[in-house]
This record gives C-alpha cells, structure tokens and sequence, in this order.
C-alpha cells in the first residue's frame, strides 16, 4: 500500500464529527493538487475521446434523458484496471467509507461513481439523490476538479440545509473541494456555469432493501 495514500486519522475524524452534526461536509485536503491535476487530465482524455453520453435521470424503465432537468454528460468508473488516478480515488474514498460505518454503522458497500462535465451553460435542477424504488444510494460525494474557477463563472452546487428549503448553502466547483452529504435529505442542484465544469460525482452504496 502506498503510505502517501492513507489518509491523516485526524482529517477522517474532522469529517465524522461534521457529518455527524449536521449530516454534511466540505473538505478541502482529502485530495492532493496533484491527484486533482490527474484526473481532471482522465476526465479531460475520456471527454474528448468522446466516452462520455448525456446524462439520464431515473433509473430502469424510468430512466430517460431529461434535458429541462439536467444537461451535463457523463462516464461511469471501474475501480478495477482503470488509470492509476482513478484507483487513487478509489482507494482514498474508501477509508472514507469505512470510517464512516465504523461510526455510523451505516453498512456502506461500495461506490458508484462517475466523472461528469456539464459544458457552458448546462445545469442540474433541484433534486435528491435517491430514486423512488431504490435506497441503495447513502451518502453523496462530490469532487471537483476546476483549476482557477474565477468567482463570477457560477456552477455552484447550491445545497439546501433543511427540509422546506429555505436555507442554502453555494459551494464553488473549485479544484479539490469535496462536498459530501446524506443521500436521502438534502435537496441539491447545479447552478448554470459560464464555463466547462468537471467533477467526479460518486455514491456509497447500502445493500438496496427488498
Ligand atoms: C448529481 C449532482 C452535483 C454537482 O450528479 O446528482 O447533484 O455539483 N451533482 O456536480
Ligand atoms: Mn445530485
């Protein structure tokens, strides 16, 4: 195991003790500049490989591009035999997850993931990230791999702290913010942005009840 890549005790605990007050956490030191710098340099590869589809929402039959919801485009991860930044991110959340099952016994089992850009002007409307038939996804983390995001470009995730929404919070997509919250409480959205926004959009997985 590379002794770079396990992450501070102290850095794992700060973010337990922020999710456990109030069920949500911005972290800013989870991901080196470096690791940021490499996947973007994935994300930028892959996008203009043009791997990327428009992103759907809904899951099964339910599920159908709806571009008056969301307009970004995206590309699913494999953990397995992808490019040494991608394993990294994996391996990094994954502590992630077991500390937070350590002291939540939240069961998390794994992490769906996807790079996603949402190109000039696309945005994704308020939403939850759980589907109405399956409750598999726990807790959402986001990563953003913006380098030198001006103030004025937008493409905040606008997070609502308290059920009738009437409280928010804007968090800039800037390089290396990390955004993690409960799946199934906060209603979130993508604001519209002036420029080409990339991140990595990933989900803890429960086993899915039945
Ligand atoms: C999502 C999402 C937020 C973001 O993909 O479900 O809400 O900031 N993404 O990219
Ligand atoms: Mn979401």
């Amino acid at each position: 195991m590379n002794q770079e890549s396990v992450i501070e005790a102290g850095k794992l605990d700060t973010m337990i003790d922020q999710l456990a007050e109030h069920g949500w956490v911005v972290d800013h030191t989870l991901f080196s500049r470096e690791a940021i710098k490499q996947l973007q340099q994935c994300c930028l590869e892959q996008w203009q490989a043009g791997s990327f589809h428009e992103a759907a929402v809904g899951r099964g039959d339910q599920q159908g591009r709806r571009s008056e919801i969301r307009s970004d485009s995206v590309l699913w991860l494999e953990s397995a035999d992808a490019a040494p930044a991608i394993r990294h991110y994996f391996f990094t959340l994954d502590q992630v997850r077991q500390a937070v099952n350590q002291a939540f016994y939240m069961g998390l089992e794994d992490l769906e993931s996807h790079f996603a850009v949402y190109p000039p002007g696309s945005f994704y409307k308020k939403h939850l990230d759980r589907f109405r038939d399956d409750d598999a996804r726990a807790l959402t983390v986001v990563l953003y791999l913006n380098e030198d995001w001006p103030d004025d470009a937008g493409g905040q995730i606008r997070l609502y702290l308290d059920d009738a929404c009437s409280q928010s919070l804007d968090i800039a997509p800037t390089a290396g913010t990390l955004v993690l919250f409960l799946s199934d409480r906060f209603w979130h959205e993508v604001l519209p942005a002036t420029q080409q926004r990339l991140s990595v959009t990933g989900w803890f997985r429960r086993r899915p009840r039945i």
